[in-house]
């Protein structure tokens, strides 16, 4: 079969080892790395990848052929946690927190997530929407292909709908891929401040039906946290969730460790979210049962507290984890996931490629889609993140900087 197009000559081409599962602990530490390398495109999708020219049976009159001499190229990058659909922004709590009052402390007093829940149900769908699209116009140009969406600045059924509706018809329009996951219970409405477990009823019987009837999100996801749900609930509403037919996701030991974990081993969760306060038996409960760790150390950086989480002890203990930006107008502002790739190494001590495997195929998996993205393999989506840079150690190591060139979404240059 002949190609549409060959992407040429790379110095280096970035391919993660695909066993049909995340990669675990010391399986992180692996990839294919080709040298003077080919990547050949068909109908969107990968045909064959190799070293130095093509194939003559890849290449007829009609394939293209583009020449990356110098560049490195890997499988588009995946953010598989953001809450990037809300209303207004957040700048206002900044000199506060430079002033030392804490993340929660904001959210106790009434600011904080609540804040975005007050601007997120006065703005209006097309509001949101453009405002959405900018940001994913940002992360696209930083190599993103797929971005996970969480709704939860609604916190009432018409906003929270009227988010998933900006995520599905986003997917519809714009290049990069969404996968969308419902999180109502992000924060307790200020009627519920009394009673959270209202709240969760609620959710389970009056709102996670309607997602479901309507196909608005895939996977379900809750902030276990102090102040916010505890562990009891964050069960009640996962397991109904889970009886209905979601996948699952668990914001946990963001802050406190208040047994979210237990909870993510206990309900089967794909994957638990931050982790900065992860316990040595919450690492060993989740490597038992299979929970991806997915870290967010930009989160960290913003909050200012300097407590990473300890993604080596979880590499250690055979788990499998991934990076992303948890993109969000109050604990990390940012549209640029390789500057979470490099707090990675700096702040986590993880190598390069353990770095790129968490956002390629790691990041895919965690969002149910590593039969389609996330690593070369022969079949899969041709989305393609193109850095100016000879091989993957540079653009960790020449960090805050956008180094990615070109992007190639389904085998079509999106960007430029
Ligand atoms: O992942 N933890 C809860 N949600 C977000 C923060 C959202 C916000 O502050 O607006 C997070 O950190
Ligand atoms: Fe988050």
């Amino acid at each position: 079969m002949f190609a549409d197009k060959v992407l040429v000559h790379f110095n280096q081409i970035f391919s993660p080892i695909d066993l049909g599962r995340p990669l675990k602990g010391k399986e992180m530490s692996d990839a294919t790395i080709i040298e003077d390398g080919f990547i050949a495109i068909k109908d969107g999708k990968i045909l064959a990848l190799g070293s130095g020219e093509p194939d003559a049976s890849l290449v007829n009159a009609q394939t293209e052929i583009i020449d990356y001499t110098g560049k490195m190229a890997s499988p588009g990058l995946i953010d598989c946690h953001t809450h990037l659909v809300y209303g207004g922004s957040r700048e206002n709590e900044f000199s506060k927190k430079l002033n030392g009052v804490s993340y929660l402390d904001i959210l106790r007093e009434g600011g904080g997530i609540l804040s975005t829940v007050r601007a997120t149900q006065a703005a209006s769908f097309d509001t949101m929407y453009d405002k959405t699209k900018n940001l994913l116009d940002k992360m696209l140009v930083h190599g993103v292909t797929t971005v996970e969406a969480k709704s939860g600045y609604g916190l009432n059924w018409e906003t929270e709908k009227r988010q998933m509706d900006v995520v599905k018809k986003l997917d519809e329009m714009e290049p990069i891929d969404l996968v969308s996951t419902f999180m109502g219970a992000h924060a307790i409405p200020a009627e519920f401040k009394e009673n959270p477990e209202g709240f969760i009823d609620i959710i389970i019987e009056e709102m996670l039906p309607k997602v479901k009837e309507e196909n608005l999100a895939e996977f379900c996801d809750i902030f276990c946290e102090t102040g916010v749900f505890n562990a009891h609930e964050s069960r009640k509403l996962l397991l109904a969730a889970k009886e209905m037919g979601f996948k699952l996701k668990i914001h946990a030991d963001e802050i406190d460790s208040i047994g979210g974990v237990d909870v993510a081993a206990e309900v089967g969760a794909v994957s638990a979210e931050h982790l900065m306060a992860a316990t040595d038996e919450g690492i060993k409960k989740m490597a038992d049962a299979n929970v991806i760790g997915n870290l967010l150390p930009g989160t960290t950086f913003s909050l200012m507290v300097n407590t990473y989480a300890p993604a080596k002890k979880m590499l250690d203990a055979g788990m499998a984890i991934t990076l992303s930006t948890d993109s969000n107008p109050g604990s990390c502002p940012t549209a640029n996931i390789q500057f979470m790739m490099q707090l990675g190494c700096f702040e986590m001590g993880l190598t390069p490629i353990q770095v790129f495997n968490a956002v390629t195929i790691n990041a895919a998996y965690s969002i149910d889609r590593g039969d389609t993205i996330g690593s070369f393999k022969e079949g899969k989506r041709a989305d393609i993140a193109i850095f100016d840079a000879a091989n993957i150690d540079y653009p960790l190591y020449f960090f805050a900087t956008n180094l990615v060139k070109d992007v190639y979404k389904d085998g079509q240059l999106v960007v430029k």
